[in-house]
């Protein structure tokens, strides 16, 4: 049977397919009506190889790159679990995690600890104590209170732990207000442009139980433009540059963190990794011969580019009505058995998705829709505007791409909802990573 090509390749999982006669959505090789059946909604449904195959091109890319010495540090925050976190191990990725939640996960899916690196602006005294414990690869300091925490707690375990140093290089990537880290006014990091740098970079040569490696930026998410990550760079460059000139220390790690973006509707046009990675591998070379450096160790740390395309959600349609707007026009509120307690990203950044019907084909006209969740808040929109078939009922199926990345692992239990299960698919084979919680969940946490 042959199958159509209607689902556009840069949003779905690449195993995810409509068939041309039933409509019926196939993910890795699996019908969404047998998900559904299955597993039941909303249901988060993640593509294995797709999954993998993204990972493996940014570890790939690194290497041809950047050398052997080069690694991709998945983002957990992105999305997270026993399984994933197995599969990057076996496929050679490193893990960054920023709570002791995330390293949790990681060592339950015996992640070897040497290839983690633990993050966070506020990381807790037993935060620190665990990652030193374990052995982490890195521990990426943020503050002047956190290197001296650091320094002691090290000193108290009797080891000397690496460190890198998050850097504020001063960059306004063009992403939205709340996912851009890299200006001077946010939490996050030390300001190479105040000195703030330069300070924590001799405190932390000057204690006695940290090994200062190099430096760390992340300039923001979902970033469509390779500007922001070369001036990154460069900036890191001429910091680990100007540190040698008046320390005689040379750092031999630059992490540029993560940020790659992603298409999430039609139209959306992100970078090509490879292309980005070569132009940053250029923007490297220049700047370490200007500067008479030596060509740093270089990681990456994407989240959202390598989970956020892999995953779909399904949802099951409970009701369907009618509203007459203001100026005579119809829009049809179409409210899934979801929404913001699955995907906050709508109203929180005013995140755009697109959606099909994808347990039937509809050859009903087009209306002007907007699909909504189950909670009690009318800002509980997944997606604000979309053309969808006049003809949705009760228990139909809708299918979301591109819901992976901040999807499951921002999601709440508001208005006591329970979060939804994670099934990896694959080959024609489910198998629930993350199980659907239940009410005994929720009230297990009462102590009445
Ligand atoms: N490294 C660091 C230090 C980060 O803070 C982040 C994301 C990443 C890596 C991964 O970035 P990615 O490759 O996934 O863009 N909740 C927001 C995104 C917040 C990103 C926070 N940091 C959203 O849903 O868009």
């Amino acid at each position: 049977m042959a199958e159509s090509s209607r689902l556009n390749p840069a949003i779905w999982p690449a195993n995810a397919s409509q068939w041309e006669k039933s409509g019926e959505l196939t993910i890795g090789g699996i019908k969404s009506s047998q998900l559904v059946a299955d597993f039941g909604t909303p249901a988060f449904i993640l593509d294995e190889a797709d999954f993998r195959a993204r990972a493996i091109k940014f570890r790939d890319a690194m290497h041809k790159f950047f050398g052997e010495n080069a690694h991709v540090y998945y983002a957990s925050k992105a999305f997270t679990s026993i399984a994933t976190s197995k599969w990057l191990a076996a496929d050679g990725l490193s893990i960054d995690v920023c709570t002791g939640g995330e390293l949790a996960v990681a060592l339950a899916a015996k992640f070897p600890p040497s290839r983690i690196e633990v993050h966070g602006n506020n990381k807790s005294l037993e935060e620190i104590e665990e990652a030193i414990k374990v052995g982490v690869r890195f521990i990426v300091a943020d503050s002047l209170i956190e290197l001296d925490r650091i320094n002691s707690i090290a000193g108290k375990l009797g080891k000397r732990q690496s460190i890198l140093l998050r850097l504020t290089p001063g960059i306004s990537a063009h992403t939205h207000e709340s996912i851009a880290t890299a200006h001077e006014d946010v939490k996050f990091g030390f300001s190479i442009a105040s000195g703030a740098a330069m300070l924590a970079a001799v405190t932390a040569i000057n204690a006695a139980n940290i090994k200062l490696e190099g430096v760390h930026c992340h300039i923001g998410s979902q970033i469509f433009d390779d500007a922001s990550f070369i001036l990154a760079i460069e900036r890191l460059v001429k910091f680990i540059a100007d540190l040698k000139k008046s320390h005689g220390i040379e750092l031999d790690h630059l992490d540029f963190g993560g940020g790659f973006g992603i298409s999430y509707v039609d139209g959306d046009d992100p970078m090509d990794v490879e292309l980005v990675l070569e132009k940053i591998h250029h923007a490297l070379v220049t700047q370490c011969a200007k500067f008479e450096i030596n060509i740093p160790a270089i990681a990456i740390e994407p989240g959202r580019a390598i989970v956020g395309p892999s995953m779909v959600t399904l949802y099951q349609i409970g009701t369907v009505k009618d509203v007459v707007l203001e100026d005579g026009k119809t829009r049809t509120y179409i409210s899934v058995d979801g929404g913001m307690s699955d995907n906050i990203r709508p109203s929180l950044y005013g995140a755009q998705y697109s959606a099909v019907l994808a347990n039937r084909i509809s050859s009903a006209p087009l209306t002007s829709s907007r699909l909504v969740g189950k909670h009690c808040e009318t800002g509980d929109i997944i997606i604000r505007d979309i053309a969808l078939p006049s003809d949705l009922v009760p228990g139909d199926v809708l299918a979301i791409p591109a819901t992976g990345a901040y999807g499951r692992s921002l999601a709440s239990n508001y208005n006591h909802i329970l979060r939804p299960p994670v099934i990896a698919v694959r080959d024609g084979a489910a198998k629930i990573i993350i199980r659907r919680e239940k009410i005994s969940d929720l009230l297990a946490l009462e102590e009445g």
